[in-house]
């Protein structure tokens, strides 16, 4: 038994969040697994109402649950960050969920804004850490409103919080499996051994250190290696020469230890962005910190086909973990039935997952893929050619 939580929200939150239940009850009905849900009325009205966002207790009761579910928070009478903050990053520090897991893939039909790219070309995970970076709140302000006003806001990365994030990574790269071919060029290729009998070689990259793969080619220019996955190092180290380099060192270490047959990867973060944009397809895993990740993933979102469609996990691994949709809650299409619910429904397909329930995962993901192959105009809001609550029924109806 699966017991669910269920914090509804904001704005459109309840309405996806309905849609994303109803798919949940018939999912588990075609596989066979029980589930209990309790709703929760944390949200901007509830705090308009009492005056405190998470009443005394409340996370200790969250806590008895194995997974949560949320809709989305922000209200247009609460001031900016205070649900924001109150709510959803208090339960992401709280329940140290120190993963943010948001898969960016490009559904079939989806008319995503990259032109030429198909769904086969826009098939990447981002695991951004979720507890650490820019989020903790440390740092101030000193003689404030004065001429002399000083403001920090401090990155604050931890050994402990950036290698259980890497670590996540690497298990998640491993088990995704994307054999490829790389190339690396001579300058970077310091040393490599002699192939084993399947063919596979020791090679050393001159910056990231020693992994293992098999040798296609070899060449003064470089050599051609076949690797089990590839994991992305998304950083700075270029200007934050402390805390990147803090990434850079634990990323490199942990790979040539544990994980030697993953390809590592680098990119300063403005190139990800440009590489997300331009190529892709280049992409596999991606490891990065809070803040790079937060906004790395708006733009994953965007190039899967947009908000209407991106769902992410906080996760704590083996413990309470939290699913929503990345969007907001875009209070001015509230009631209307005409938001996107495929967020929120790819949300219960990610938590179905991490409890557990594989199977009843992917069956949620192929109706969703098969409600955006077959059915929906576009993803936007009030564009679908359905309302919400159809979008919901068609997937319902496409599950197996
Ligand atoms: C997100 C959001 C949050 C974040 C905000 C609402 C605090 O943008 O989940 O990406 O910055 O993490
Ligand atoms: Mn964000």
């Amino acid at each position: 038994m699966h017991r669910i939580a269920v914090i509804a929200g904001d704005g459109t939150g309840p309405e996806v969040i309905a849609e994303g239940l109803k798919v949940l009850k018939a999912v588990a009905r075609k596989k066979g697994f029980r589930y209990e849900a309790k709703e929760f009325d944390f949200g901007g009205d509830r705090y308009l109402r009492t005056g405190e966002v998470l009443p005394k207790g409340a996370v200790d009761e969250l806590r008895k649950f194995d997974a949560i579910y949320l809709g989305a928070v922000g209200h247009p009478d609460v001031a900016p960050g205070v649900l924001e903050k109150g709510l959803l990053l208090r339960l992401r520090f709280e329940l140290d969920q120190f993963i943010n897991l948001r898969p960016v893939k490009l559904y079939p039909g989806v008319d995503g804004p990259l032109k030429n790219k198909r769904p086969e070309d826009i098939d990447f995970v981002v695991v951004r850490e979720n507890t650490e970076g820019l989020y903790t709140g440390m740092g101030g302000l000193q003689y404030k409103n004065t001429p002399q006003e000083v403001a920090t806001q401090i990155m604050c990365d931890t050994r402990f919080g950036v290698e259980r994030c890497v670590r996540y990574a690497f298990d998640l790269t491993r088990k995704r499996a994307r054999t490829r071919t790389v190339a690396v060029g001579a300058k970077d290729l310091a040393e490599v051994g002699k192939p084993d009998a399947s063919g596979r070689v020791r090679f050393v990259h001159r910056e990231r250190g020693a992994m293992t793969g098999k040798l296609l080619e070899k060449s003064d220019a470089g050599a051609q290696l076949e690797v089990a996955g590839m994991l992305t190092l998304c950083a700075k180290t270029n200007v934050l020469t402390f805390a990147s380099d803090l990434w850079w060192r634990t990323f490199n270490e942990v790979g040539e230890n544990d994980y030697p047959e993953i390809f590592r990867d680098y990119a300063h973060v403005d190139a990800t962005c440009m590489w997300m944009v331009k190529n892709p397809e280049w992409f596999d895993v991606i490891v990065t910190n809070n803040m790079f990740g937060d906004i790395i993933t708006d733009l994953g979102a965007m190039i899967q086909g947009g908000l209407g469609i991106a769902a992410g996990g906080n996760i704590h691994p083996g413990g309470l973990s939290m699913f929503e949709p990345i969007g907001g809650s875009a209070p001015k299409y509230t009631g209307k039935n005409v938001i996107n619910p495929l967020a929120a429904i790819c949300a219960v397909g990610m938590l179905l997952e991490e409890v557990g329930e594989s199977e009843a995962a992917r069956s949620v993901e192929n109706a969703v893929m098969d409600v955006t192959a077959t059915k929906l105009k576009s993803l936007a809001a009030g564009k679908m050619g359905y309302g919400t609550k159809e979008v919901g029924d068609l997937v319902v109806a496409a599950l197996s």
